[in-house]
Parts: structure tokens; C-alpha cells; sequence
């Protein structure tokens, strides 16, 4: 007796489950139905690539040796941050372009530190 009982009562657990599942999916179904008429009503969006160029005033090097200052040190900042620098030594230069290197990360090697360096004090003997 005690046996039939748990017996039944679990099946009417499995029943209430069931019709709990179905409702659920039903539920579901219907929103997604809405969803899909929403996107179809919604008229689709015309893409096309488009060309932008976007005024960044100071943003590269010009002038003295720019070229070789956009590749070493344009991608992560300005060039107004070296343009707004007073003339500086070679001496304060080398240890600039080593700090760009060593605390933030650049990825030029030190034998090009010179070079950069010969860069930088030139563009300060003309306009830039
Ligand atoms: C890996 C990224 C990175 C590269 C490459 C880089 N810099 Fe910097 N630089 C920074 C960061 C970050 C700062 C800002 C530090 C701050 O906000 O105080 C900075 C700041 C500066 C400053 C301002 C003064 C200072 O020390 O904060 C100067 C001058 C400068 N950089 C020069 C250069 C030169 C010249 C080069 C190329 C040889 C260069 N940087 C390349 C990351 C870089």
C-alpha cells in the first residue's frame, strides 16, 4: 500500500513536468514567432563600404626625417607629444626613446635607438 502510493504520486509529478515543458515551449515558440516578424517588418539596412579620412591635426611627424618617427613611435601616441618637447639634447633624447622602450613597450630594438635619437635632434634645428 505504502509502496502504490509514492508510486503514484510520482507519476503525477512526471505529469505536472511535462505540461510545465509544454507550456514553456509553447511560450517560446510564440516568441520567437514575434521576433521573426519584427525583423521582417523592420526594412533591411543598405551596407556599402565607405572612405573616411579622418582630420587628425599633429597626429604624424612631417617634415625632418617624419619617416622614420610615424614607424617607431606614431602608433602609440601623437607626434605632438615629441612636437611640444623644448630642444633637447641627444643625451635626453636616448634616454626618452629607452624609456618609450622599456616601460611602455616599444618594439624597436636599442641598436636602432641612435637613429631615432639623430632623428629627433635633427627636426629640432628645422621648422617642423
Ligand atoms: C609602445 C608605445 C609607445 C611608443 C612606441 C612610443 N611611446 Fe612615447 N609615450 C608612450 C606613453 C604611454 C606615453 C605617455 C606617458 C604618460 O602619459 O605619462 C608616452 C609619452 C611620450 C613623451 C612625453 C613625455 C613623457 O616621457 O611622458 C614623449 C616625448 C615621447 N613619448 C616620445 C616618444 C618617441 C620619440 C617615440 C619614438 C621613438 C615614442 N615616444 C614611442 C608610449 C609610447
Amino acid at each position: 500500500m505504502a509502496l502504490n502510493m509514492s508510486i503514484s504520486q510520482s507519476h503525477k509529478g512526471n505529469r505536472t513536468m511535462t505540461k510545465k515543458i509544454v507550456v514553456g515551449l509553447t511560450v517560446s515558440v510564440m516568441a520567437a514567432g514575434f521576433i521573426t516578424i519584427a525583423i521582417a517588418a523592420t526594412p533591411s539596412p543598405m551596407f556599402k563600404s565607405e572612405s573616411v579620412k579622418i582630420p587628425v591635426p599633429g597626429a604624424y611627424f612631417e617634415g625632418t626625417d617624419a619617416t622614420v618617427l610615424n614607424q617607431n613611435c606614431a602608433y602609440c601616441h601623437s607626434a605632438g607629444f615629441v612636437n611640444r618637447q623644448p630642444a633637447l639634447p641627444a643625451a635626453t633624447w636616448t634616454i626618452e626613446v629607452s624609456k618609450m622602450k622599456v616601460a611602455f613597450g616599444a618594439p624597436y630594438s636599442k641598436a636602432e635607438i641612435p637613429k631615432i635619437v639623430a632623428a629627433l635632434v635633427a627636426r629640432q634645428q628645422t621648422a617642423h
